[in-house]
């Protein structure tokens, strides 16, 4: 008799914990199993799906680009894993170089980690720490925005604002304050973060922002100027600004960094994910040199700054992202952007025409999202389900559904795509999803 599932099916629910999943669920909507990836697309052994949203926001340049792939393997041929404590590679020195080059002026200093919630926690305990530095210990609060995601670590979750992720773990937080969402009204989050400092800024570490767009939050946009004044905001008040473009960096907004859409050099900047094109685990936190110099003093001045991580700056890592940058510089990224956005814009406001149950569009660089109204149980889950039979990846977020698209997507992918959608969802209405 054939087996009622098959082995690694199996084996998989038998062992796997899958993130944000309701495990239960893969009895009826079973894991796709991918064995290969390309370009925009993950193929399993009968179907293949489009990578809509580039493997969790990181990849830029598609899957296995072939001078990504050439880079690894060199860098296992020259050099694996070494701590960076007492050593240091030519990667990640060259990496730091060009990083420091291409944000804005200012962030002269790169700290290493391993993904976006510990780049956060570097810059959170490194804001803390400089205060304390400059013996003005009472300034250790962090002040974050309502909507803001900032990771699933206890400092980060501390600072972010989806109460759907977060509210269970509301005992192990560290107090922060949460100011109303920008998203809705900036002029009004803009007034909060004016009044909190006028009054607490002496108690105040720093400001964490996902500048122009609020991810998990529900792809909320956000607009350059919002950002400009928290920054004026943040310099009046003597408090430091972490700028979040963990999700954003390079290039999917249009632009290489939201801070250089904005004019803005924040304090710290926080980036990883598409860094290495989401090829390896890598992230950064760059500062200024003021922060810097606030730490360096001679060992027994007690200014040493005590954090890190194993696989700090891991060369494979290193590697990668230095190829991520040069394949970078080598294509015109940013036509490729704009034209995906006038495309990804134009088709989510006709989107929301076509049909009733969609709302809100809106689009940034490679991004689109449209909210969606619905009466039937878990319609958005089982729209994303059925997405997989049109050979789309739609993880809703709350109440929106989006597209996040690598930045090299070609415009014959983008309109598959886009047709696809709306086949997607004129069936979901047949079905009475919505
Ligand atoms: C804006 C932002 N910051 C931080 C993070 C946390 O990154 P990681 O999941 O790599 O810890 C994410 C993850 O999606 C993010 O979107």
């Amino acid at each position: 008799m054939k087996p009622l599932i098959n082995d690694w099916l199996a084996n998989d629910l038998a062992h796997n914990w899958h993130p944000f999943m309701q495990m239960k669920d893969f009895e009826t909507y079973p894991p796709k199993r991918i064995i290969r990836s390309e370009g925009i697309r993950l193929f399993s052994e009968d179907t293949w799906y489009y990578d809509t949203i580039s493997s969790w926001w990181c990849n830029i340049l598609g899957h296995r680009h072939p001078a990504l792939v050439q880079a690894m393997v060199d860098q296992l041929d020259r050099l694996d894993h070494i701590m960076f404590g007492n050593f240091t590679h030519d990667g990640a020195i060259e990496l730091s170089k060009k990083l420091v080059e291409i944000t804005p002026n200012g962030l002269n200093h790169v700290y290493y980690s391993d993904n976006g919630s510990t780049a956060i926690e570097v810059a959170i305990k490194m804001s803390l720490n400089y205060w304390h530095n400059l013996n003005q210990s009472k300034k250790t609060a962090m002040v974050s925005f309502s909507g803001s995601y900032h990771g699933d670590t206890i400092g980060a979750m501390s600072v972010s604002g989806v109460a759907q992720f977060n509210s269970v773990f509301k005992p192990l937080m560290t107090p922060s304050i949460c100011l109303p969402n920008p998203s809705n009204n900036e002029s009004a989050a803009i007034q909060a973060l004016h009044d909190y400092l006028k009054t607490h800024a002496d108690q105040v570490a720093a400001v964490v922002v996902e500048p122009l767009l609020m991810g998990a939050g529900g792809m909320q946009v956000t607009t350059p100027n919002f950002f400009k004044e928290v920054r004026q905001l943040t310099q009046q008040f003597n408090v430091h600004l972490i700028s979040d473009e963990v999700a954003t960096g390079f290039g999917r907004l249009g632009s290489m960094f939201a801070s250089q859409m904005a004019n803005v050099t924040p304090d710290f900047l926080c980036l990883s994910k598409a860094l290495t094109n989401g090829q390896l685990p890598l992230a950064v936190t760059l500062l200024t040199s003021d922060i810097y110099h606030a730490f360096y003093a001679d060992f027994d001045d007690n200014k040493t700054f005590y954090h890190g991580h194993t696989f700090t700056a891991n060369p494979l890592g290193c590697a990668v992202a230095n190829e991520t940058l040069a394949v970078l510089d080598s294509i015109d990224w940013t036509s490729n952007v704009n034209h995906l956005h006038v495309k990804l814009s134009a088709e989510f406001h006709e989107l929301c025409d076509r049909f009733r149950f969609l709302s809100n569009p809106r689009a940034i660089g490679a991004v689109a999202a449209v909210d969606v109204t619905s009466t039937t149980h878990r319609a958005l889950f089982k729209l994303s389900q059925l997405a997989f039979d049109y050979h789309l990846t739609i993880r809703p977020i709350g109440q929106s559904i989006y597209l996040y698209l690598p930045i090299v997507t070609t415009s014959e992918e983008c309109d598959d795509i886009l047709d696809r959608l709306n086949q997607c969802l004129t069936y979901a209405e047949q079905m009475i999803l919505f």
